[in-house]
């Protein structure tokens, strides 16, 4: 997730706009000693890495953290024990578990009375529940939290309490999909007895949403993949289906209804305009933050069988609404669940349903989605309006363009995806392929045209085949983070410019990759000859 510019520019000069409340039973004492993250994590604490930048230790004291495992400690110890590149380890120390020690503002395992609700309710809010915040915002951003969990899913079989913490995950996105599909962010669950935040935008929505449950509500389909995903990401790790419970089946309904609706045209077949289910309008100068034409957004022809995204996983609103890349992702997760749904038994309707689904939106991105262009051939377009227009570029928030192997839609050798990457990776094939005299990267419109992304970095990392090339990304994010953790866009012109100190979705990321590299590509992180690693 990313959020307004204003409160960006605020948390760079330190002014997060939400602070870090404690929770309401957390002891009195506990409370004054542990410092606000937000202002922890902008200066630099020992002990330090030792090597050439001598990055520091960023961890907060272990009785501050939000959640503890046993079974990632020891995973942060196999791999900075064996890693050659001090700096590089101390990164993967902080980053890896950024988002259990300073971002699960609630869990609970379902046994206390938390939970516990009248008879009529009793289905709501039920077992295990977790609340992840994305770092300096106290909201969950749906797409933040199930990227920021990813890192920890290969570890939930292990860990009794990681898959508790993971399951709870489920449940609480479960319950916010059913409440708002359409919203993109969440405050804390009721039962959770944290307050809800104030979100000072006068926006204009439909369908309308309660304040008390929804942060913001810009509907991006990116959100509802994952959704999906958390779940068969957990299906895939844990061999579980257990997991599935009413309030899921109930979410994942919701959720269908939601892809129907926003499948339909901007014109019905007698050339009648048809307003949208969803429109969302706000008070701003910024042209990114509001949707065109009294908030419909630009016209659409749907026979293309494409599903319609009002904003972009950088909260950006799209400017053609068939974002392909959340497409893309969206037809892997629909199958992916149609997969799960088999492995749990009982559900074949559903799970052919899903699966057709899914074949439909896949040849909908192979007719409508690729396009020729002028200099690389046939590649993916960002987004296209289904009347033939479309554009070309790429922003750094996942899912992106660059990303599409990475969420398992195409391999990466496919040629299509070859001259997409190439397009994306170059100044002349790419607009927001931002380049200076400090970094480089994919950026994005959200921060602007001088700041490119660590996250595009990662990504690049975990789709090249080159070793020059994964070793020079992992040395430019290294070398910009430099109060040992990983922001959100670093200004290409001077590293010591950047935004958000702590955004754990991106830290997840860069573990994700070295964890990738640790398994497939030994020698990058461990030096020559070292033997793969897998956790
Ligand atoms: C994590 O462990 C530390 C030390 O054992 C403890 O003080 C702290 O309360 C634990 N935190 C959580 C959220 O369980
Ligand atoms: C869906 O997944 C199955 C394996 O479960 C695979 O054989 C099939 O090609 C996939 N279909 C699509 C459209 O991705
Ligand atoms: C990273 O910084 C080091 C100096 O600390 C420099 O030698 C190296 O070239 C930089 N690498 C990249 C990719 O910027």
């Amino acid at each position: 997730m990313t959020l307004p510019a204003l409160v960006s520019a605020l948390s760079i000069l330190g002014l997060g706009t939400r602070g870090t409340a404690a929770l309401p039973d957390e002891p009195a004492i506990l409370r004054r000693a542990c410092p606000d993250y937000l202002s922890y994590s902008q200066s630099p604490h020992p002990p330090y890495s030792g090597g050439p930048l001598n990055l520091p230790f960023q961890r907060p004291a272990t009785e501050c953290r939000t959640f503890n495992s046993s079974a990632v400690e020891q995973v942060i110890e196999d791999v900075t024990s064996r890693m050659v590149d001090k700096d590089l380890a101390q990164l993967f120390r902080n980053a890896f578990p950024n988002t259990l020690d300073t971002t699960i503002r609630w869990h609970t395992d379902g046994t206390t009375t938390a939970t516990r609700k009248s008879k009529k309710q009793s289905e709501q809010w039920n077992g295990p529940q977790t609340f992840v915040v994305t770092g300096d915002i106290n909201a969950e951003w749906l797409r933040d939290s199930t990227n920021q969990l990813a890192n920890y899913q290969t570890l939930a079989n292990q860990d009794q309490r990681l898959y508790s913490l993971i399951q709870g995950a489920i449940n609480t996105q479960a319950e916010f999909v059913i409440q708002s599909p359409y919203c993109n962010a969440f405050q804390p669950p009721p039962p959770s007895n944290i307050p809800p935040e104030g979100h000072n935008q006068d926006d204009q929505v439909h369908p309308a949403y309660d304040p008390s449950v929804v942060f913001e509500c810009k509907y991006e389909l990116d959100s509802l993949a994952n959704f999906l995903g958390l779940a068969t990401d957990f299906y895939e790790n844990t061999g579980s289906t257990d997991f599935l419970t009413s309030r899921w089946f109930t979410a994942l309904d919701t959720l269908l209804a939601v892809l129907d609706a926003q499948s339909q045209p901007t014109f019905n077949t007698e050339g009648q305009f048809v307003t949208n289910q969803y429109t969302f309008q706000r008070s701003t100068t910024l042209g990114t933050e509001t949707l065109s034409l009294a908030g419909v957004g630009n016209p659409l022809n749907s026979a293309t069988g494409l599903i319609r995204s009002a904003f972009r996983p950088s909260d950006d609103a799209t400017i053609m609404g068939f974002f392909i890349p959340a497409n893309a992702q969206m037809a892997v997760q629909l199958n992916r669940t149609a997969a799960m749904l088999r492995a749990a038994g009982g559900h074949d309707g559903l799970a052919t349903n899903l699966a057709d689904r899914s074949t439909r939106l896949r040849s909908a991105i192979q007719d409508a989605g690729i396009v020729t262009h002028p200099k690389f051939g046939e590649v993916y377009a960002f987004e296209v309006d289904g009347y033939g227009s479309h554009i070309f570029m790429d922003d750094a928030n996942v899912p992106s363009l660059l990303s599409l192997p990475v969420l398992g839609f195409v391999d990466k050798e496919d040629p299509v995806y070859k001259n997409t990457r190439k397009m994306i990776l170059s100044k002349d094939g790419n607009p927001y392929y931002l380049t200076g005299s400090a970094f480089h990267g994919i950026g994005g419109p959200h921060i602007g045209l001088e700041n490119a992304w660590p996250m595009s970095l990662l990504i690049q990392a975990q789709t090249s085949d080159s070793d020059a090339e994964i070793t020079e990304c992992l040395n430019l994010v290294k070398n910009s983070s430099l109060l040992g953790l990983v922001h959100e866009s670093v200004d290409v012109n001077n590293i010591a410019e950047y935004t958000r100190p702590w955004f754990a979705w991106a830290n997840s990321v860069f573990a994700q990759t070295v964890l990738k590299l640790a398994a497939e590509r030994p020698a990058i992180v461990f030096g020559e000859g070292a033997e793969p690693y897998v956790p």
